[in-house]
């Protein structure tokens, strides 16, 4: 059998450094490559909560689109876009966070989902949590339930997590 925590460690690279000097870039292109993998993982995560339980997958730009749409696809699940500030083009809600390096502002279209709809949200990785708490408060501000967040890796030393108590959260690797 395929030991699915092994398989996605041995396909995220640690790149020293980058974008700047003390931060280790999780890097996910080995992972996305490996066909067996990348589908594996999607898979997985399907499992992980059940087809029929969710309505809409919502990723977050840039890493998290790469695996939320398959996943919506797989779930027979909508799609919605969580994008950086000033790229969705209709009317929006908006949230600003602190990042692991930097700050940012995200956003979702204010009729992205209806009202009542079941919402998994997906990332490649859980750091410190921020970006993933706003796509949290983006769902329920247009009165849809965030029924689950899935990421690939958690970082478990930066505590994410204690910002997302409130969630059901799946973590594929904790490291
Ligand atoms: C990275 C990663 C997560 C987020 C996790 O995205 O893809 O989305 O950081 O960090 P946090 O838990 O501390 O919020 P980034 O903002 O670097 O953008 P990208 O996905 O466009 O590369
Ligand atoms: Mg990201």
């Amino acid at each position: 059998p395929v030991d699915l925590t092994q398989l996605i460690i041995d396909r995220i690279r640690d790149v020293p450094d980058y974008p700047k000097p003390g931060v280790t870039f999780k890097d996910i292109t080995p992972l996305l490559a490996d066909h067996a993998a990348f589908a594996a993982v999607i898979d997985a995560i399907v499992a992980h909560y059940g087809r029929g339980t969710i309505d809409k997958v919502a990723g977050v730009e840039a890493r998290g689109f790469i695996l939320a749409a398959p996943v919506a696809y797989h779930f027979g699940a909508g799609f919605v876009p969580v994008r950086k500030k000033g790229k969705l083009p209709s009317s929006t809600y908006a949230e600003s966070y602190d990042l692991e390096y930097g700050s940012e502002t995200i956003e979702v279209h204010q009729d992205a989902f209806t009202p009542g709809e079941r919402v998994l949200i997906v990332d490649d990785v859980l750091a410190t949590g921020g970006t993933a708490r706003a796509t949290a408060e983006l769902v329920r501000r247009t009165g849809a339930q965030v029924a689950g967040l899935s990421v690939l890796m958690e970082l478990g030393f930066l505590n994410g997590r204690e910002k997302l108590a409130d969630l059901d959260l799946h973590a594929m690797v904790t490291v």
